[in-house]
């Protein structure tokens, strides 16, 4: 079986009429963006309010521009679109500047910290022609897009349910919870997978470390069809650990984004149904039957790179982005409702559609 990987050509055109790009928040994962765009694009502008972070990003990116403060550098550089990598609490102040600036934005994840605010950011967006995208990194990984041919092929069978792991010993983030912060990439990657949104969350927290941050979470989402999904997020293991795990019938996958060799293995197991003579008709004795452990050859490519080739085929074409703004809502809508129920002790909250 043969990922699909995307296939978004990077620019051919030469560097002077390629999309200008100003990279926003350059602290620990803005570089990152930086050092891509920087070779897709270009990359005119650099953008933190500390100096010192400014100061270490521009050194490798001579030819950018440097400016502590969006509205300087809405004002005083010619942009075409901005990448968003400030802290979550940020984005809607920064993005909705942006957009009214008729910048296209790509922004980090989550999108914002309220259902109501990521509806309006894609209006704004939607209401300007500009294309709004949010960084859900892990749509664009070759293991992710494995498990995702997987589904759509059936192979599993029928779907019993989708289990996601992502622990680690930190990083506490002084603006949002773990939920948040992690389990936004696992809602993300059961949205796509699913190609559906949840209907119901339920949800317990705990807030060991701060109080009211929650630091530790196990939550259960109700998808269409009956598909149950759960995740375990936590930054307070001793173990770094990325795991979702796709359980049928008659197949079950394992992503495991730090295995080697990996990322993805795919269990032929499944149970039989074998009919007994001993008791009264209509009984089966139940029978695990263990077939091989495949380890596909999967194309590793940088998700990050993908993920800025995308944007910019986006704005080429003037086509949506796959994690465009109406993803990145229906995720901002799943986490809400989820950060509502811990606070409920683990009352399930329904889920709305869209434009319902
Ligand atoms: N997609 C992924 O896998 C992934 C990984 C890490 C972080 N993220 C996301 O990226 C975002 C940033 O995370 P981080 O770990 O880099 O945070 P960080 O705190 O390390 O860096 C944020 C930077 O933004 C700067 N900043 C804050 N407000 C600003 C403003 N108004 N104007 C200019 N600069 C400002 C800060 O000075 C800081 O240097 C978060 O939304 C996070 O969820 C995504």
């Amino acid at each position: 079986m043969k990922p699909t990987i995307l296939k978004a050509p990077t620019s051919a055109r030469p560097p002077e009429n390629r999309p200008r790009i100003g990279v926003i928040g350059l602290g620990h994962w803005g570089p990152n963006h930086a050092r891509h765009f920087s070779r897709l694009a270009n990359l005119v502008a650099l953008c933190d309010a500390q100096p010192s972070r400014l100061q270490q990003v521009a050194h490798l990116h001579p030819s950018a521009r440097c400016f502590h403060s969006l509205s300087d550098m809405l004002k005083r550089c010619p942009l075409d679109a901005i990448v968003v990598a400030t802290p979550t609490s940020s984005h809607e102040q920064v993005v909705l500047a942006a957009l009214r600036a008729g910048m296209h934005v790509l922004c980090e994840k989550p999108l914002a910290l309220h259902a109501r605010v990521a509806r309006r950011l894609c209006a704004e967006a939607r209401r300007r022609r500009r294309i709004l995208m949010v960084g859900h990194t892990f749509l664009f990984n070759a293991g992710i897009r494995y498990l995702r041919d997987f589904i759509l092929r059936g192979l599993h069978g029928q779907l019993y349910y989708l289990h996601a792991k992502r622990t680690h010993y930190g990083l506490f983030r002084p603006d949002v919870n773990v939920v948040w912060d992690l389990a936004s990439h696992d809602v993300a990657i059961f949205n796509y997978l699913l190609h559906s949104e949840p209907i119901e969350v339920s949800a317990v927290g705990f807030d060991w470390l701060r109080k009211g941050i929650h630091d530790l979470s196990f939550i259960s989402l109700r998808y269409p069809r009956e598909v149950m999904a759960h995740i375990h997020v936590s930054w307070l293991d001793p173990k770094k650990e990325r795991e979702i795990m796709v359980v049928g019938d008659r197949k079950m996958a394992i992503w495991q984004d730090l295995a080697s060799p990996g990322p993805v293995f795919i269990y032929d197991r499944y149970v039989i149904r074998k009919k007994t003579l001993l008791r009264e008709f209509g009984d089966f004795q139940l029978l695990p039957r263990e077939g091989d452990i495949t380890i596909p050859k999967i194309e590793m490519e940088e998700p990050l790179l993908v993920q800025a080739q995308e944007f910019l085929d986006a704005i080429h074409r003037r086509r949506f982005p796959l994690s465009d703004g109406r993803f990145g809502a229906s995720v901002v809508r799943a986490l809400e409702a989820i950060n509502a129920s811990i606070r409920l002790r683990g009352r399930p909250m329904r889920i709305r559609a869209w434009g319902k």
